[in-house]
């Protein structure tokens, strides 16, 4: 399949999406759309083409993969759902909630997905070419976002290419990620939510659509739960300084509201549209000339708080055991 070491950028057309079930089926991991971020998908079911997703990113091998469904029925065959579970599916899926679930005894995911687990993380996306990716293929997805380990994620098919160049075969162009924060990771108990990593479903949306308690998971760095929480994580190549507004001379600032920067993630100071430019604003910043990155403060409300997580982890120091990630 690889004509050459260049990275294809597949049009959204059938032949396009053709292409890439074609690849996928050949045991090639390729760059697809969602609604939070471009992933790199490969088979759950194969070991051989997972292990090629891990390949390519640089991932550590101990931190396992969401899989990716098209119907309910392709969860139940993989995860036991819990009565919770099952009534938060209904309201949230398709869409940008991932749920830690017991692996099923007979599932036949690659064990490489879930790291060793007995618990997988599952979710259902709403973008309608990955959902049709999926539906050809026949089989759930593996899927981390499209991007080297520890970078910044990616929400075009240009960032997956510019990341993962000559690494993968090719990325199939659904246009911008229009959420642009990978999904809100929760483990179901019978009596409490863990909320492993905020995202675009919020936990007071979380809280009226659930009676259990939600409980805010911190890790501590050294055994991640939901690994995405290494401390250093979405970083620029630059450092990067948060709650800035007024930057310093060698400063790219990254506006919000009123402080208007050398780009500004929502001039009308909106929570969601800051969300969906977050990371590309991260990518122009480490594509400007400038040696470090400033951020005006991001109110701590509503998808705010997931912003501020990604924010936190792109400006934490970076050492040994973070770079490691990179
Ligand atoms: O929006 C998203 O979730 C995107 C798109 C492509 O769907 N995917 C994504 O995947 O962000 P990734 O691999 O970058 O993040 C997956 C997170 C990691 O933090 C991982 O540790 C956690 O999910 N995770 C996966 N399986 C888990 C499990 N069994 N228990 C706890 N955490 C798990
Ligand atoms: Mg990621």
């Amino acid at each position: 399949f690889f004509s050459s070491n260049e990275t294809i950028i597949l049009p959204c057309d059938s032949k396009g999406i053709e292409k890439a079930v074609q690849l996928i089926r050949g045991g090639y991991p390729v760059g697809l759309p969602t609604e939070t971020v471009y992933g790199l998908a490969a088979d759950a079911f194969s070991g051989e083409a997972v292990a090629r997703i891990y390949q390519a990113k640089g991932r550590p091998s101990f931190n396992p993969l969401i899989v990716h469904i098209a119907h309910i029925e392709q969860a139940a065959e993989i995860v036991e759902f819990n009565d919770e579970a099952l009534s938060l599916a209904q309201k949230f899926w398709p869409g940008a909630l991932t749920m830690v679930l017991p692996l099923k005894k007979d599932a036949k995911i690659a064990s490489i997905v879930t790291a060793g687990l007995d618990t997988v993380a599952i979710r259902m996306p709403s973008h309608p070419v990955m959902r049709q990716v999926i539906k050809a293929f026949g089989h759930p997805l593996a899927a981390p976002s499209a991007n080297k380990s520890g970078s910044i994620s990616p929400t075009t098919a240009l960032h997956v290419k510019e990341s993962l160049n000559g690494k993968i075969a090719a990325v199939l162009d659904g246009g911008i990620a229009d959420k642009g924060l990978e999904s809100t990771i929760i483990y179901v108990g019978a009596d409490e939510i863990k909320l492993l990593r905020p995202g675009p479903i919020t936990s007071e949306e979380l809280a009226q659509s659930s009676p259990l308690p939600i409980t805010e998971y911190k890790a501590d760095g050294q055994n991640p739960v939901a690994p995405g929480q290494l401390v250093s994580h979405y970083a620029p190549s630059q450092p990067v300084r948060l709650n800035i507004s007024q930057k310093e001379a060698d400063e790219w600032l990254i506006g919000f509201g009123d402080i208007a920067g050398d780009d500004n993630l929502s001039p009308s100071g909106d929570l969601t549209e800051a969300a969906a430019h977050l990371f590309s604003a991260l990518h122009r910043g480490e594509k400007s000339a400038y040696p470090r990155i400033a951020i005006a403060p991001i109110p701590l409300e509503g998808i705010g708080k997931a912003i501020n997580d990604r924010l936190g982890r792109a400006a934490a120091p970076r050492d040994e055991q973070n770079t490691s990630q990179r």
